[in-house]
C-alpha cells in the first residue's frame, strides 16, 4: 500500500510528523463536507431530517462499524462513548452473589475500572499485570470486561483464552477494541465474544461522540437494559406510557442521538473501510517493527512488544527524561505523547510515511544525545544520568 495515496486526504499531515493516531487520528478532510451536509439537512430539512435519517444513525452508523469489525447487519448501535456503551451492558444484570463478581486486567483503561468499581453490589477482582486474566474466571464471575489491545503498552491480549474459560463457567465478555478497531484485525463474531466497544476517536479516524456496542445476536432479545431510554422502545413515537422492548439490538439504546459526531465519524469509517483493515495492519507493522529496531539500535528501552504479533499500533519508548524530549518533540513538528509508565507513544497510522517514522526517530535520538531535552524539565529533574545520554543498551 502507497501510503502516499491518502495523505492528501488528512490536510494536518502537510503541517506536522503526525504520530498520535492511538490518542487522536487525524482528522479525513472530508469530515468538513459531512458536517456541511449534516447542517444543510437541519436547515432545508428542519424536523422532517429525523424520518429521512437521523433518527436511524445508531442502527445505520452501527452496522458500518459491525462491517469493519465482523459484526452482522443488527448488531451494533451507537453510543456517545465507551463508558456510556458499557453501562448499558452493565445494567441488563442482576449484580447479586454468588455471580456478581467483575474480573478485569490491571492495565483497564480508567473509565471502565471506574464504571464497575463505583457498580453496586459488583466484587471486582483485578488481575495483576502479567498473570493470566483468564485463571482469575470462576463460576462467581459476571463479567470479564477486558482490553483487545491494552493502552499503555499496546500488547495484544489472548482474547481466545479469556472467552473459553468465561464461557466455559457461564461468564460473559466485553471485549474493549478501543485501540484494535481500524488498526488491527478484528473479527468480533469468530472470537464469540458476547459484547465488544469501542470508540472513534483513534484508530477508526471517526472523531469524538461516537462510541459503539456490538451485543451477540442470539443474546439481544434475552437482555433487557436497565439504563434505556425511548429509542429503546418498540414505538417511539406513539410515546406509550410503559416500556415494552424494541426487537432487535435497538433495545441497547437510549435518547436521542448525537447526530453531528456520526455524520463526522462515517468519514473516517469510509476511508478505512476502503484501505481495508488487513491492508492498515501491513503497513503498521512495517513502520512499527522499524521504529522498534532504530530505538533499540539507539539503545533505548522499548516496553511496546518487541514481537510484532503481540504488538498494536503503537511503540512505547523510554528515553532520559521523555517528557522533556516529547516537549522539544512537539516543538519541531513532531506530535506523539508520553506516559509516565511506559514512556514516549508513538501511534505511526496508514498514512504515515516511512520518511516520517526514520525522522522522528532520528529526532528522538538527537535531543537525548544534545540533551534538547533539559530546557523543558526544572533542573532539578536533570540527572547526571540523563546527560550522559542512553541508559539501556
Ligand atoms: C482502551 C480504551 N477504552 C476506553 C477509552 C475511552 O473511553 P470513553 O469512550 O468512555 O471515553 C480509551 C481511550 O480514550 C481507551 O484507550
Amino acid at each position: 500500500m502507497d501510503p502516499a495515496a491518502y495523505r492528501d486526504r488528512f490536510p494536518i499531515l502537510q503541517d506536522c510528523v503526525y504520530l498520535i493516531n492511538h490518542s487522536l487520528a487525524a482528522m479525513p478532510a472530508a469530515v468538513e463536507e459531512r458536517l456541511a451536509e449534516y447542517a444543510r439537512a437541519w436547515k432545508t430539512r428542519g424536523i422532517r431530517a429525523w424520518a429521512e435519517g437521523w433518527w436511524q444513525l445508531p442502527l445505520t452508523v452501527g452496522d458500518q462499524v459491525g462491517r469493519i469489525v465482523g459484526a452482522p447487519p443488527g448488531s451494533v448501535v451507537m453510543h456517545q462513548n465507551v463508558t456510556v456503551a458499557e453501562a448499558v451492558v452493565l445494567s441488563c444484570f442482576d449484580l447479586q452473589p454468588p455471580r456478581n463478581r467483575i474480573v478485569y486486567e490491571e492495565g483497564n483503561f480508567p473509565t471502565v475500572r471506574y464504571l464497575y468499581q463505583a457498580a453496586r453490589g459488583a466484587e471486582v477482582v483485578v488481575v495483576p499485570e502479567g498473570e493470566p486474566l483468564q485463571d482469575a474466571i470462576d463460576e462467581r464471575t459476571l463479567l470479564v470486561p477486558f482490553q483487545h489491545v491494552l493502552f499503555k503498552t499496546s500488547e495484544i491480549q489472548d482474547v481466545e483464552a479469556v472467552v473459553r474459560r468465561a464461557h466455559e463457567v457461564g461468564a460473559l465478555v466485553v471485549l474493549d477494541c478501543y485501540q484494535s478497531a481500524g488498526s488491527v484485525p478484528l473479527d468480533v463474531t469468530a472470537l464469540d465474544v458476547d459484547f465488544a466497544v469501542g470508540g472513534s476517536v483513534k484508530w477508526l479516524c471517526g472523531g469524538p461522540g461516537a462510541g459503539w456496542l456490538y451485543v451477540r445476536p442470539d443474546l439481544v432479545e434475552r437482555l433487557e437494559p436497565a439504563l434505556v431510554g425511548w429509542q429503546a422502545h418498540a414505538r417511539p413515537f406513539a410515546f406509550e406510557p410503559e416500556l415494552e422492548y424494541a426487537p432487535g439490538v435497538a433495545r441497547f439504546l437510549t435518547g436521542t442521538p448525537n447526530v453531528p459526531a456520526l455524520y463526522a465519524a462515517t468519514a473516517g469509517y469510509d476511508v478505512i473501510e476502503e484501505v481495508g483493515v488487513e491492508r492498515i495492519r501491513e503497513t503498521s507493522v512495517r513502520r512499527t517493527e522499524l521504529l522498534t529496531r532504530l530505538l533499540r539500535e539507539a539503545g533505548f528501552e522499548v516496553t511496546s512488544p518487541l514481537d510484532p504479533k503481540r504488538r498494536g499500533g503503537t511503540v512505547t519508548v523510554r528515553t532520559p527524561g521523555f517528557e522533556g524530549v516529547h516537549a522539544e518533540l512537539a516543538e519541531r513538528g513532531i506530535v506523539c505523547d508520553f506516559r509516565p509508565e511506559t514512556g514516549l507513544r508513538l501511534g505511526p497510522h496508514f498514512y504515515n510515511s516511512e520518511d516520517e517514522v526514520r525522522h522522528a526517530a532520528a529526532q528522538i535520538v538527537e535531543i537525548v544525545e544534545t540533551g534538547a531535552f533539559e530546557r523543558h524539565l526544572g533542573t532539578a529533574h536533570v540527572s547526571r544520568r540523563a546527560r550522559a545520554g542512553r541508559r539501556h543498551a
